[in-house]
Formats: structure tokens, C-alpha cells, sequence
């Protein structure tokens, strides 16, 4: 689409509210190639949903023995839970790896890896990603590795992180995976929490040009940590590295000393696969427990079905692999198909801002996932950036992380996608293992904004504020009545907040998440209703950050909220008082940012710290959010009723100061 035909399109579009049929080419190949399709199979999985998922996992899972049951759960029960596939047994690694190796995709390409660095390049082809899975989890074993055991692998974006998840996976051990971008000290509580007695990092790793000093920020972590044993070193960069002797060993030495054969483990489907943390509205980052059978079936049946997987497809999912949205679609649902992932290093806008279409087109990449985030900061920088680029080989494109609006839907689909690619934007949640609701390409009529309809076997709803179902259009909580596979066994040794975070109100999934239902039944997601932040697309507590804040000794109170952000979608706002006698400067200012970056990690950098000389509160004392939030916005025409606070003036002066700080 030229610019100005672009242009005048979405303008079109967002004056007037208009669904977007997918074309004809498309539906006419896709899996699911009608409206009416996927209404008989959604009815289906609601209907019948055992003989539903029975099916499925016949047909996209090996199983080393068939399960006792399909589906048991209890949502009102004093500790409510889901499980699928029980006496069921099979192995993750197995059903990526080795059931491929029999047929023509034995030399396809399981695994395409771009460096950050243009001209660094490997390609894994099944057969040899399973002779590197074999060499790595014998490489565990020897290090004394068993069935249960926790690894933490604290890794950029390389193919050793995909590695290692699946060596774990292979001999039964449990991942848990920390975000490269976290710090010392919130890979210090995940490994604590844990109970991980190996870790694995890389020396060094590469962020937009810069060189990031990972097994530093590791020692650091390890330091406190005595209970760990070995940390494996990935050498990432040649360059000097402080080894510990008798805990740190490279990867690279090790791995030569492997065979490349090993049996994979008889798993029970609801072991545990592995640990991810993740915010919610404590300090404390709760560790979300996936399982073996349940987890990785709902991985590979969104794969086929969300991205309409083609056997020659190329499949890009940019997200971190230390995100849910890496393991589930970069790693576990793609290789469960046997389809080619592509595994970046890098970030959109190093060395320019068109290396992804750089990468689209140099591999020839069919299906791209990525977030609003990426897709605002694209929009920021100009069309001209893809203009260069050969991209039409692209021929679906997915969106997650936080809400899209329309505006942004609209240029991802048209500049990008050139009005021939189907968008289908993708709610779900670390706790729900794979995607809930979204536009099922070809066959669902997509609405620029909404993430339309949901899954097979998902039944989500819409609670107004009576507790009661909320009219069409009427804004309320999300919740999802019945369970489904990929729902989370748990959190990792605390079953009590499983049940106060998910399950306040027995009988109902509660997802934290606002939303409405329009009359043609399409789902708006709206955003966070609890205290958790979406800052380019990863979570955050605002209880976190409030620590962090207040570890500080100037510190009295401090009070973070979110505020919309053009790039990142949600920006941090901390209000902070301190204490008598404390000075309020700049080095106060720096000191503060700097404790958040070292407590939780540079993605939750505030963005303004505003010092306030008191907090509105109630006249019992609570903070009161809401008004934070309306000034932090600057929304504050509408700030209700301010008499019953205890100090009315405080407002006034929030809002004066807001407009200084931000002039
Ligand atoms: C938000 C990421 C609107 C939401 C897979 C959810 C979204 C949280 C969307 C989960 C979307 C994710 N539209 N909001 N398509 N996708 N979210 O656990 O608030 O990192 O609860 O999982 O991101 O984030 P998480």
C-alpha cells in the first residue's frame, strides 16, 4: 500500500468502525478456513471438552503411555486446581526432538539463531539440536542433575538457552529461566525460591551494541547463593572472565566431553516443567508452575492454530525466551510441531531501526510475533525503515504483551503486513501457559483492537461490578470458568497465593485483567485492574518497585503507579516523601533510580521520581491509588470527590508539581 492510500485507510478505519475480513488467498489455505469452522470446533471443546482434548492429544503428542483421565479440576475447592493427562507419560524433549528425526525433518531446520552481530549465524537442524540436547543433558546428569532438581539458566537470546530448557526437560530436572535483563539480586531471590543448585549463564552478552557483563552480575548473585554448586559458563565472547574455581566450568569444555546419546525420561504429564516468575501485586515475584502434558499440548495446538503453521514455515517470535511467550511459542509449541523458529538476539533498533525487516528478509520469515511495543516504536521511526526491505515473504503476523489500539493495529497491518497478512492479536498470561483469546487467522474476522474470540475449550467472561455477568459493552473483571490445558499447576511452594491471587472468588479463573464484551461477543481487554504495571510489554508490581524505593534510608513512603507511555505503553511514575531532614537532589534522585535498577533490573527504571511533601490518603490512612494514577496521567478533571481525605490540599499541590516536573 502506498503511504498516502495508507494513510487515508486508517484514517477511514478509525472514523469508522469497520471489521476487516481475511482475504480469500488466505482463508482458502488456512487450517481453519471459515467463521463457521471454528464455531463447530469451538463448540466442541466447550461441549465435550475430554473427547475434544483427548483427540488433540492423540494427534499432536507421543505419548510413552496413554492417561487415566483427561480433564479433573475443581475451581471451588479450599485449594482449587486443574489437571490434564494424569497417568499419562511422555517427555517434552522427546516430543520436540526426537519423534521428528524419522522422517524428512531429520535435515530441516529446527532452529534458525541470528546474532546481534550481523554475520553471526547457526543453524540447528533437528538432528543436530537433538545430539546438542543429548550432549547438554548428560552434561547435567554428570553434574549431578537428577528427575526434580531445579536449574536456573540465566541467558541472552542464544541457542543455549533453548538448549539447556530442553536438556532439563529431557531428564526430568525443572527450569526456571530468568530474564537476562533482570539483576544480581532478582536472579539472587529466583534462585533462592528455587532451591536450584545449578545455574547456567554466559560470560558476556550483547545488548544494542553494547557488551553486558552477565557472569559479573551472576557472581554477584552467587555470592549469596552458597547453596549453589556448579555454574556452567556459556563463552558467549572471547574475552577475559573470572572463573571460581571448583563451581564455575565452561560450557563448551563440558559439552565435548558428551555423548550425544540419552534416553529421555518417562515423565508423569503433570510433573512439573518448569518454574517462570512472574509480577503480581506482592513485593515478591511468584514462581508459576507449567507442567509436562497439559502445558506443552495447549503450547503446540495454539502454535498450529493461532499462527496457522505450515510445515515450510518460517516462524519468528521475537520475545525474550525469558518470558512465557518465548518458552511457549519460540521454544516449546514450535518445536512440538517441527516447525523452523528463529531465535534473534538483538533488538529492532540496532545498528538501525529496520533489522527486523532486515531479518524478515534475509531468512525469508513467514509468520511474525512480536508486541505494541515493538510495533509503536516502529511506527515512531517511519515507513521508510521497511520500504527498503523485501518482506513479502511475511504472511502472518501476531501481536502480545499489552492491549494494541487500533491505530497501532492498523499500521501493523497495513505497513506491514500490506494489507494481505492477517493480524491476530493474542491475549494470555504467563498463568495460562498459551493464548486465550484471539483472531483465528482465516477463519475469524478480525476488529482493529480487540482480541476477538477465544480459544478452542476456553470460556472466558466478563464480571461487572455486582458480581454478576456484565451487560455487552459493560466493562468488568476478566475471569475464565472452566479450566484448560495449559492452565499453571501452580505457584511454585505456595498454594495459598494460588488461591488468593486466582481464585478470590470460588468457582472462576480471575486473570487481572479488565475487559468488555461487544454485541458480536468480541473481547476488548482494557488493561491490569490489580496493581501491576505493563512497561513494553513486561509485567511489573508496583510493589516492587515500592520497595526497592524504600530500601532508600531518606525514604518515608513511596507510591508507584503507571502512566501511558507513547513507546512503552506504560510508563513508571514514583511519588516518594522522605524523611525529616533529608535532602532532596539530584544525587537523591539517581540514588533512587539506582536501586531500583539493582533490585529489580534497568526495565523497571522510573521514569519520573516526584518527590511530594505527603500522599493523599484516607482518613484511615490508605494511599490513595486511584487519584496517583489520575494525576500521573494528568487526567484530573474528573478526580471525584476529594473531602474525605484526610489532607484535601495534598492534591492540589500533587497536581502543581506534576505540571513543574513534566513542563
Ligand atoms: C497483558 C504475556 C491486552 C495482560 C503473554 C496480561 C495483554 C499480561 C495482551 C500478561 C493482549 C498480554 N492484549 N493485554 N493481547 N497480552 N496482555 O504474563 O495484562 O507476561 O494479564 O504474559 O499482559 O503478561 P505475561
Amino acid at each position: 500500500m502506498k503511504k498516502n492510500t495508507r494513510a487515508a485507510f486508517i484514517r477511514h478505519m478509525l472514523e469508522n468502525e469497520h471489521t476487516i475480513e481475511p482475504t480469500p488467498e488466505f482463508s482458502y489455505k488456512a487450517l481453519i478456513r471459515s467463521r463457521q469452522d471454528y464455531d463447530e470446533m469451538y463448540r466442541r471443546s466447550i461441549e465435550d471438552p475430554e473427547a475434544f482434548w483427548a483427540q488433540m492429544a492423540a494427534e499432536h503428542l507421543d505419548w510413552f503411555k496413554l492417561w487415566d483421565a483427561v480433564e479433573e479440576y475443581d475451581f471451588t475447592d479450599e485449594r482449587p486446581y486443574a489437571r490434564y493427562f494424569r497417568g499419562g507419560r511422555l517427555n517434552a524433549s522427546y516430543n520436540c526432538l526426537d519423534r521428528h528425526l524419522n522422517g524428512a525433518r531429520r535435515n530441516k531446520a529446527a532452529l534458525i539463531w541470528q546474532g546481534e552481530p550481523s554475520e553471526e549465524v547457526e543453524v540447528y537442524t533437528y538432528q543436530r539440536l537433538h545430539r546438542e540436547v543429548c550432549k547438554a543433558a548428560n552434561m547435567l546428569k554428570r553434574l549431578g542433575v537428577r528427575r526434580g532438581d531445579r536449574v536456573v539458566l540465566y541467558l541472552p537470546m542464544i541457542p543455549q538457552l533453548a538448549i539447556g530448557m530442553l536438556a532439563c526437560a529431557r531428564i526430568g530436572a525443572i527450569h526456571c529461566v530468568v530474564f537476562s535483563g533482570l539483576s544480581a539480586e532478582a536472579l539472587k531471590d529466583r534462585i533462592d525460591d528455587s532451591g536450584a543448585t545449578v545455574v547456567v549463564t554466559s560470560n558476556y552478552g550483547y545488548r544494542a551494541g553494547k557488551i553486558l557483563d552477565l557472569k559479573g552480575i551472576c557472581d554477584q548473585a552467587l555470592a549469596l547463593c552458597p547453596q549453589v554448586k556448579k555454574c556452567i559458563v556459556v563463552r558467549r565472547i572471547d574475552k577475559r572472565t573470572d572463573m571460581t574455581v571448583g563451581r564455575d566450568l565452561w560450557w563448551e569444555d563440558r559439552m565435548a566431553a558428551e555423548t550425544s546419546v540419552c534416553e529421555p525420561e518417562s515423565m508423569e504429564a503433570t510433573d512439573p516443567l518448569f518454574i517462570l516468575y512472574t509480577s503480581g501485586s506482592t513485593a515478591k515475584p511468584k514462581g508459576i508452575v507449567h507442567g509436562n502434558g497439559g502445558y506443552l499440548l495447549y503450547a503446540a495446538v495454539t502454535s498450529k492454530y493461532v499462527f496457522d503453521l505450515k510445515e515450510s514455515d518460517v516462524f519468528w517470535c521475537t520475545a525474550d525466551v525469558g518470558w512465557i511467550t518465548g518458552h511457549s511459542y519460540l521454544v516449546y509449541g514450535a518445536l512440538a510441531n517441527g516447525a523452523t523458529s528463529l531465535m534473534f538476539e538483538g533488538v529492532p533498533t540496532y545498528p538501525q531501526p529496520d533489522r527486523y525487516w532486515e531479518v524478515v528478509e534475509k531468512f525469508g520469515v513467514n509468520v511474525l510475533y512480536t508486541a505494541p511495543t515493538a510495533i509503536r516504536s516502529m511506527m515512531k521511526e517511519g515507513e521508510q525503515w521497511v520500504n527498503g526491505h523485501d518482506i513479502g515473504s511475511l504472511r502472518m503476523l501476531g501481536s502480545v504483551g499489552e492491549p494494541i489500539t487500533s491505530k497501532a493495529w492498523l499500521w501493523y497491518y497495513s505497513a506491514i503486513g500490506q494489507g494481505r497478512c492477517p493480524v491476530a492479536d493474542t491475549w494470555w498470561q504467563t498463568e495460562s501457559g498459551g493464548v486465550m483469546i484471539t483472531t483465528i487467522p482465516g477463519a475469524v474476522d478480525m476488529k482493529p483492537g480487540s482480541a476477538a474470540l477465544p480459544f478452542f475449550g476456553v470460556l472466558p467472561k466478563v464480571i461487572g461490578a455486582n458480581g454478576a455477568e456484565a451487560a455487552t459493552n459493560e466493562a468488568g473483571n476478566l475471569v475464565v470458568t472452566r479450566p484448560w490445558p495449559g492452565m499453571a499447576l501452580g505457584v511454585y511452594r505456595n498454594d495459598q497465593a494460588f488461591k488468593d491471587v486466582y481464585f478470590p472468588t470460588p468457582g472462576y479463573y480471575l486473570t487481572g485483567d479488565g475487559a468488555y464484551r461487544d454485541e458480536d461477543g468480541y473481547f476488548w481487554i482494557t488493561g491490569r485492574i490489580d496493581d501491576v504495571m505493563n512497561v513494553s510489554g513486561h509485567r511489573i508490581g508496583t510493589a516492587e518497585v515500592e520497595s526497592a524505593l524504600v530500601a532508600c534510608l531518606e525514604v518515608a513512603e513511596a507510591a508507584v503507579v503507571g502512566y501511558p507511555h507513547p513507546v512503552k505503553g506504560e510508563g513508571i511514575y514514583a511519588y516518594v516523601t522522605v524523611r525529616e531532614g533529608a535532602v532532596i537532589d539530584d544525587d537523591l534522585r539517581a540514588r533512587l533510580v539506582k536501586s531500583v535498577r539493582t533490585t529489580i533490573g534497568p526495565i523497571a527504571t522510573p521514569d519520573v521520581v516526584h518527590f511530594a511533601r505527603a500522599l493523599p490518603k484516607t482518613r484511615s490512612g490508605k494511599i490513595m491509588r486511584r487519584i496517583l494514577r489520575k494525576i500521573a496521567a494528568r487526567q484530573t478533571e474528573d478526580l471525584c470527590d476529594v473531602s474525605t481525605l484526610s489532607e484535601p490540599a495534598v492534591v492540589d499541590e500533587l497536581i502543581r508539581d506534576n505540571e513543574r516536573l513534566i513542563a
